[in-house]
């Protein structure tokens, strides 16, 4: 009887999107399949979420995060350090209609309101305009006021959460 052979443990599968994320700077893991992964390169962005960040992927002062679950990206998320730099902006937030209704969007919020505590914000501003037609304006308005943000000036677009 030679020496026993020391075989090592079987590798858990790991989605290619994870290896990936190393190269991308992950910022952000919720679980062993969904993770915000900060994106520079609009090319490394899937078709449909593509229009939105065309022209703010990788610009100055901007993160721009795209959510993967499931192996697949299913919303994406541009925010921006405020001059003031008490508040971080989102600029643009957007899934795509197959992927609504299922808690991508707050969970886009949610992971941007922690990043802007780390940063030591106590702010997050947006102007809640509808990027398409398809949600209005009407609903778009409800689904910020249910994520806890409040219109700063009557009558504008603007609101805002005090974290
Ligand atoms: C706004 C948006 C990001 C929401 O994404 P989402 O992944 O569908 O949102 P969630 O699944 O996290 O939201 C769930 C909640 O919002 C509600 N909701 C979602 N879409 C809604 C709609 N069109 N009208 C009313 N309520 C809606 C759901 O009923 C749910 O409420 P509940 O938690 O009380 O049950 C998405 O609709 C979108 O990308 N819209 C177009 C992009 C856009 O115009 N962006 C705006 C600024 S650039």
């Amino acid at each position: 009887m030679g020496e026993p052979v020391m075989v090592a443990p079987p590798k858990s599968p790991r989605p290619a999107w994870l290896a990936r994320a190393k190269h991308l700077a992950a910022k952000f893991f919720v679980n062993d399949d969904t993770a915000l992964i900060e994106v520079e390169n609009v090319a490394d962005v899937s078709a449909d979420l593509r229009p939105l960040v065309e022209n703010v992927c990788g610009a100055l002062h901007t993160w721009t995060y795209v959510l993967f679950a499931d192996h697949h990206q299913k919303g994406v998320i541009v925010v921006q350090r405020l001059p003031d730099a008490s508040s971080l902006g989102i600029c643009k937030i957007y899934v795509p209609p197959k992927s609504r209704n299922r808690g991508y969007g707050k969970l886009l919020m949610y992971k941007m309101e922690e990043f802007a505590l780390s940063l030591g914000c106590s702010f997050v501003d947006l102007d809640a305009k509808p990027f398409d037609n398809s949600i209005s304006g009407e609903a778009l308005t409800r689904w910020y006021l249910n994520l806890g943000y409040e219109p700063l000036n009557l009558g504008t677009n603007h609101f805002q959460k005090k974290l």
